[in-house]
């Protein structure tokens, strides 16, 4: 068996946590080389792994191991620049959410990814879920009827992903908890609801616990001293050209009574909510109002879906990743911009977001 060799390109949480146990499941992806500006990070983790190279900066990498496949978990503002550089360099790119800082950057990399005819999926491993996989068919095989009312929300009270670090640098994440935690949550509301274009975006940003360390993530070092420009909340309100209402919380930080991860879903002939995981359907039978709680039957090892075995799949079969695909980065980052244009202005803005994306 041929197999696909594999680089992850910075060598942090994410990284350790997700990308290289999913490609080191692969049969046939022979995981070759990590990467990170800091090399000693990458070269443990190569050692941690038995990967067989580390380097440090990752145009050297390119050069000398000329990977089939990628994985981008950098800071956000590195997303664009990278995938970029790896597409020409004949690389198909896993790049985590968000895709990129802003519209403009998510253009780009569509452009390079049509280009140079190789494949861009996302990191959004919520549309992955089995929960997610199965609401996603559900909807699809017409259950819910018309969607006309959806509400989405990831609403944390201790969640700053480390203060003073990147993630609080808008020069380095493009936003705060909009960007970090709407792309899981907003999107997902988004893709379920079958990508409907979007017309306009209202929105409220609010920087209510950048003075205290005590709202930090568990696990999250912070760095003393360091920047934090960008929003700790994000509430705001999606205007769909289909007429359904689109309504979103995000907070990294909030005084709530516990943390609840959320998308509900509220049609014409069902509903369906998946809050911290748990997945409920609506309905009526028999004029008798009915809650499900489906439970799904599959071996506790298996997965509907697994993320990383569909975007070699997709390579192999030379077809696009049909769950998360560059596409879906515009889309969402069109809206992303129109939020935070709206949140200065303090008013609504007018966006013409439709999937897929328009290049000009
Ligand atoms: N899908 C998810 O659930 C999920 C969860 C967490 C983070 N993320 C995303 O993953 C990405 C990384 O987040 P993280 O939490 O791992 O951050 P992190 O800070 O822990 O890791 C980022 C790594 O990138 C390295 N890096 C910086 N510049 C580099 C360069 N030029 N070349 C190579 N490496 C470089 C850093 O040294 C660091 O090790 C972000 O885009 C974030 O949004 C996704």
């Amino acid at each position: 068996m041929t197999k696909l060799k594999y680089a992850l390109i910075g060598a942090g949480g994410n990284a350790e946590k997700k990308h290289i146990h999913g490609y080191l499941s692969l049969e046939n992806v022979q995981v070759a080389s990590i990467c990170d500006i800091d090399l000693d990070k990458a070269s443990k983790m190569a050692q941690k792994y038995n990967v067989p190279s580390a380097y440090q900066d990752y145009k050297d990498m390119f050069a000398a191991e000329k990977p089939d496949i990628v994985s981008i978990v950098t800071p956000n503002f590195l997303h664009a620049e990278i995938t970029e550089y790896a597409l020409s360099q004949g690389a198909h790119v896993h790049c985590e959410k968000p895709l990129s800082i802003n519209a403009e950057e998510a253009r780009r990399i569509l452009q390079a990814r049509d280009r140079y005819g190789k494949l861009v999926m996302i990191g959004l491993n919520n549309r992955f879920t089995n929960e997610a996989v199965f609401l996603k068919k559900w909807i699809d095989d017409g259950h819910l009827g018309d969607i006309y009312s959806a509400k989405a929300g990831w609403v944390r009270r201790s969640g700053i992903p480390g203060r003073g670090t990147w993630f609080t640098d808008k020069k380095r994440s493009g936003g705060g908890v909009m960007i970090d935690l709407g792309a899981h949550y907003l999107d997902l509301a988004l893709y379920l609801m079958d990508r409907p274009k979007a017309s306009y975006v209202a929105g409220k940003t609010y920087q209510n616990f950048i003075h205290t360390t005590a709202r930090n993530r568990n696990g999250y070092k912070g760095i003393e001293g360091g920047v934090f420009n960008v929003e700790d909340a994000a509430i705001g309100y999606v205007g769909l050209d289909n007429g359904a209402s689109l309504s979103f919380d995000f907070s990294w930080a909030s005084n709530i009574e516990e943390d609840r991860f959320y998308v509900e879903l509220m049609g014409t002939k069902g509903g369906a909510s998946l809050v911290n995981g748990t997945l409920k359907l609506f309905g009526d039978s028999s004029d008798i109002c009915l809650d499900i709680t489906p439970k799904l039957k599959l071996n506790p090892q298996l997965q509907l879906l697994n993320e990383f075995r569909h975007f070699v799949d997709a390579i192999a079969q030379g077809r696009q990743t049909l769950v998360a695909p560059a596409d879906d980065g515009l889309y969402f980052a069109q809206i992303v911009d129109a939020f935070y244009e709206s949140a200065e202005k303090g008013l609504p803005v007018q966006v013409v977001s439709a999937y897929p994306g328009v290049l000009v």
